[in-house]
C-alpha cells in the first residue's frame, strides 16, 4: 500500500471524551421525535470521542468542511447594510483561525479527526471532505489510508467566480470534495438529484435519434449530476449571506444531503461554521449533530434555524465552562403572555425566551434573530400558557459574543 507519512505522524490519537454539559433545548414543545438533533460546541475530536458510546456505527452522512490550511485568520462581518465593495467600511469580528506551526500539525490534526468521523459513519454511510488546493492531495491519502483506495466513490469539483486580485496566475476558483464511502453498499439517491439536459443535448435528440449511441435517455427525467458542479459562492447569495466566514452554500449541501442520506436519517458536521449542513438537513427531514469549537459559529447556526422557525427539539451542549452573563443594558417586561425588550437592544443579534425555567437547562421556547438585511430585531415573544408562580427566563447575545440573561417573576 502506498502510505503518506510526515515527521512526528502517529497513530489516530483517542482524547479524552469532552464532558458535554446540556444547556438548552431549542423548541422543546416540539413534537416530532424521529428529528431531534445536537449542536456541541467544543473541539471536535474531544466531541467526537464522547459520541462514540451513542454514535459509532451510527451516522449515515458526515460532511467536513475543515480549515483548509491556507495559513490565515478568517473574520466574520458583524455589520448589516454596508456596502460589499467597500471591505474597509465592514464591521468585522474574529471568525476562526486557520493557521498552523507546519504542515506536520495540520495533517496530524486532519488524520486523528477523519478516522474518528470513519468510525462515527454507518456501514452503509459516506464522507464527503471539501477542501482545496492547498492541501487536497494529502489528505486524500489519508482517505485511501483511513477508507481503502477503493471506497473512494467521487472527486467532485465545485466551481464558482468572483473577484480575484490573481495576475500572475489563472485565478483558483474551484474546490475540491472527496467523496468515501464505508463499504460497497451505501446510499446514492440518484433520483433525487437529477438535473435537466443541456439545451442543446435536446436540440441533438429532438433532430435525430441515433445520439445517445444508440440509446434514448429520457429526456424528461433529466440526468445525473457529473462531477463537477457550478454554484454560485455565498458572497454572492445575498439572502443566504450570515457574515460567517468561508459559508457555504445551501445549494452545495442539499445536492449533497439529497443523494448520500434519506429523510429521518442522521447527517453529522463536526466543522459546522454558520451550520449550512444543520440548516439543510433539518430543512429536508434529516436529523443532525453538528459541532464547532466557537461560540459564534453555534450562534450564527441557532439564529438560522430560529428565521426559519424550524420546528425540531435541538438540545445544545457544551464543552466550555458556565459562560459568564452579565445584566443587560436593556430591560424586559411582562405583559399579556408577551415579554416585551425596551431601553439599549441595537447590539443584539439573538434572543430566546424559557417561560419556566427550572435553574439548570434552559428551555427555550421562543426565539428571536436579527434578520439577514435591515436592522429590525423583534422586540416581544410570546411566553405561551400562563402558569402559577413561574419563573420567565430571558437569554440574549450580541454580535461581540456577549452574553445575557435576566429573570422576572411571571
Ligand atoms: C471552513 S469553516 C466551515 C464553514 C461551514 N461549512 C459553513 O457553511 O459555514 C471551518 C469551521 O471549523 C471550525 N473548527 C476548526 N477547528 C475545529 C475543531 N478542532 N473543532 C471544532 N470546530 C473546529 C471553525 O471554527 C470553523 O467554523
Amino acid at each position: 500500500m502506498i502510505e503518506l507519512t510526515w515527521p512526528g505522524k502517529h497513530p489516530p490519537t483517542l482524547p479524552a471524551p469532552a464532558v458535554l454539559r446540556l444547556e438548552s433545548i431549542l423548541h422543546p414543545q416540539a413534537e416530532d421525535p424521529t428529528l431531534t438533533s445536537n449542536l456541541y460546541q467544543g473541539d471536535n475530536l474531544a466531541v467526537m470521542a464522547a459520541l462514540l458510546p451513542e454514535w459509532e456505527n451510527r451516522v449515515h452522512l458526515i460532511y467536513a468542511d475543515p480549515p483548509f490550511f491556507t495559513n490565515r485568520n478568517f473574520n466574520a462581518r458583524i455589520g448589516r447594510g454596508e456596502d460589499s465593495r467597500k471591505p474597509q467600511n465592514w464591521r468585522l469580528a474574529t471568525g476562526y483561525a486557520d493557521a498552523w506551526d507546519s504542515l506536520e500539525t495540520y495533517l496530524q490534526f486532519l488524520y486523528d479527526r477523519l478516522s474518528l468521523m470513519h468510525r462515527l459513519l454507518a456501514p452503509t454511510g459516506t464522507l464527503y471532505l471539501h477542501l482545496d488546493w492547498h492541501a487536497n492531495a494529502y489528505a486524500r491519502l489519508l482517505l485511501d489510508e483511513i477508507f481503502g483506495a477503493d471506497r473512494l466513490l467521487n472527486e467532485i469539483i465545485w466551481t464558482y467566480h468572483g473577484p480575484s486580485p490573481i495576475r500572475s496566475a489563472f485565478n483558483r476558483k474551484h474546490d475540491t470534495l472527496y467523496v468515501y464511502t464505508k463499504s460497497a453498499d451505501y446510499t446514492f439517491n440518484a433520483d433525487a438529484v437529477r438535473i435537466p439536459y443541456n439545451v442543446n443535448t435536446l436540440k441533438t435528440f429532438a433532430s435525430t435519434q441515433k445520439a445517445g449511441f444508440g440509446k434514448t435517455p429520457n429526456l424528461e427525467r433529466g440526468k445525473v449530476p457529473e462531477d463537477w458542479w457550478y454554484f454560485p459562492v455565498v458572497a454572492r447569495l445575498h439572502g443566504e449571506r450570515t457574515g460567517y466566514p468561508t459559508q457555504k452554500p445551501e445549494a452545495l449541501l442539499e445536492r449533497i444531503l439529497l443523494a448520500s442520506s434519506n429523510p429521518g436519517e442522521v447527517v453529522a458536521d463536526f466543522f459546522s461554521g454558520s451550520g449550512t449542513t444543520a440548516l439543510v438537513a433539518a430543512q429536508h427531514g434529516r436529523r443532525f449533530l453538528a459541532c464547532d469549537a466557537t461560540f459564534r459559529a453555534v450562534n450564527t447556526l441557532r439564529a438560522r434555524l430560529a428565521r426559519e422557525s424550524y420546528p425540531a427539539q435541538i438540545s445544545l451542549w457544551r464543552e466550555a465552562p458556565k459562560p459568564e452573563r452579565k445584566a443587560p443594558p436593556f430591560s424586559a417586561q411582562i405583559n399579556a403572555e408577551t415579554v416585551t425588550l425596551t431601553g439599549d437592544t441595537a447590539a443584539l443579534e439573538f434572543w430566546e425566551v424559557d417561560p419556566d425555567f427550572n435553574g439548570e437547562i434552559f428551555h427555550s421556547r421562543a426565539q428571536a434573530a436579527r434578520p439577514l438585511r435591515g436592522d429590525s430585531l423583534p422586540l416581544s415573544l410570546p411566553l405561551g400558557e400562563k402558569k402559577p408562580a413561574r419563573r420567565v427566563c430571558l437569554r440574549a447575545v450580541t454580535a461581540n459574543e456577549e452574553e445575557y440573561q435576566v429573570i422576572l417573576a411571571g
